[in-house]
């Protein structure tokens, strides 16, 4: 019997790889222009660093977290999103003592235990972006901007962008227990895991996605009205630099976000379309510190992959990337033209030129269809009649038209790129 894949997840094939592999370059492109480097982290990391990092009471570490034992008995989590691994990996090799702000991006696979369904899997994928060390809210709005950019550099229709300011642990007090009295008020409403937050986080009741709690949240207090002095500040900077930018922008007093460690500007992309949200994020200026570090403010976001390759699709029907086909099409006749091929083959690729040859021993008539299948640009049948005299015809492929050509590298580049 066939084994297939885990629920949730998706084998991507060379007939899609090759706009993963666009949107990546597109993304480093952008965030380089911004200063930002590649890190890579581990895949899977100590279960402690997310529930101290991401929050206990979250959806994402009490029930969506691939947690297991390795066999030294060490509690092992498969990472549920990139900000914790990488604020990790900032304190454990001192990046806290390069010149900040550090500016780090990644692009990988995330794990999360979720109902699976469009837009949503098991192992999605993410471009995320961090900013550590700057607490100004100059960083937020270059942070904004840059994840503007990054859509529009997508071409993407009908992306609107959400803000919100969820405070400091200064205004929240005040909010929590606001919050805490309303949701007394109706505690049959929500669900049972709700009722466990109440005590512990009752925030996080905000961001249930229990039908029922959403239902008993619509008339909640917010906490833009709650903000302390400084928060409102940042928040009146932000919103209006967006505005000089001429970014526009939406206020979703509702944005609560499904990660404990976020404060002040928080951040949406939704497709309005789709309903996705397709980049998201946000300043987290207590997580360097929760995680054992010199109190460090940060902010950044992180774009899911799998969504945005959808929309991107959509919107840019006819024009998508396409995928690379062979410049060439080297045929042979015989053996020792075969063999010729190989060599000359070799010296058109060290050259940069994507060539396709014969290795199965086909039938010429196989080889010219395999490379009309293969969609190659030129091709050049050789046996040993062209070994010999070193010359052949080269053939565009598209137009039919054949001219005479030396039989080596150069001249071959150089009729190709004509
Ligand atoms: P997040 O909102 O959990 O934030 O995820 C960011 C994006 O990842 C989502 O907006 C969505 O596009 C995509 N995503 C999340 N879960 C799934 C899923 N199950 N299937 C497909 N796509 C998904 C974070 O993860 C934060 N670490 C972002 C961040 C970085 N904040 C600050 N820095």
């Amino acid at each position: 019997m066939m084994i297939s894949r885990p629920k949730g997840t998706r084998d991507i094939l060379p007939s899609d790889s090759y706009k993963w592999e666009y949107v990546e370059k597109v993304a480093s492109n952008v965030l380089e222009n911004y200063g930002y480097k590649e890190i890579r982290v581990p895949v899977f990391e100590s279960t402690e660093l997310f529930a101290r990092g991401v929050g206990e009471t979250t959806d994402v570490v009490q029930k969506e977290m691939y947690t297991f034992d390795d066999k030294g008995d060490r509690s092992i989590t498969l990472r549920p999103e990139g900000t914790a691994g990488v604020v990790r990996a900032y304190l454990e090799n001192g990046m806290g003592s390069l010149p900040s702000p550090i500016k780090l991006w990644y692009a990988m696979p995330m794990y999360r235990y979720e109902n699976v369904q469009k837009g949503r899997y098991r192992e999605f994928r993410q471009i995320g972006a961090e900013l550590l060390g700057s607490g100004s809210y100059l960083a937020d709005i270059e942070t904004i901007l840059m994840a503007d950019q990054l859509i529009k550099a997508y071409n993407l229709n009908n992306v609107t962008l959400n803000i919100n300011s969820i405070g400091c642990s200064t205004c929240r007090k005040e909010y929590q227990k606001a919050l805490k009295e309303y949701i007394n008020s109706k505690i049959e409403c929500y669900c049972d895991t709700c009722k466990t937050r109440l005590e512990k986080n009752p925030m996080r009741i905000l961001d249930c996605k229990e039908k029922s709690c959403k239902e008993a949240n619509k008339n909640a207090p917010i906490i833009l009205d709650y903000l302390c002095e400084e928060c409102k500040t940042h928040f009146e900077n932000v919103k209006k630099a967006l505005t000089e930018a001429g970014i526009e922008y939406k206020i979703d007093p509702g944005i609560v976000r499904g990660l404990d460690y976020y404060s002040k500007t928080v951040f949406e992309f939704i497709s309005e379309d789709e309903n996705y949200t397709v980049l998201a994020g946000g300043r987290y200026d207590g997580l360097v510190q929760e995680l054992g570090g010199a109190p460090t403010p940060a902010i950044g976001f992180a774009m899911g992959e799998d969504r945005l390759i959808e929309v991107y699709e959509k919107y840019n029907k006819g024009n998508v990337v396409e995928p690379k086909t062979p410049d060439i099409y080297l045929a042979n006749i015989g053996e020792k033209a075969g063999l010729f091929i190989t060599k000359l083959a070799l010296e058109l690729r060290k050259n940069n030129i994507f060539v396709e040859t014969d290795i199965s021993e086909r039938s010429l008539n196989a080889q010219l269809k395999y490379a009309n299948k293969t969609n190659a640009k030129n091709s050049i049948i050789i046996g040993d009649d062209e070994v010999e005299s070193q010359k052949a015809k080269i053939k565009n492929m598209e137009t039919g038209e054949e001219i005479e050509v030396d039989l080596n590298a150069n001249s071959i580049i150089d009729k190709i790129k004509k």
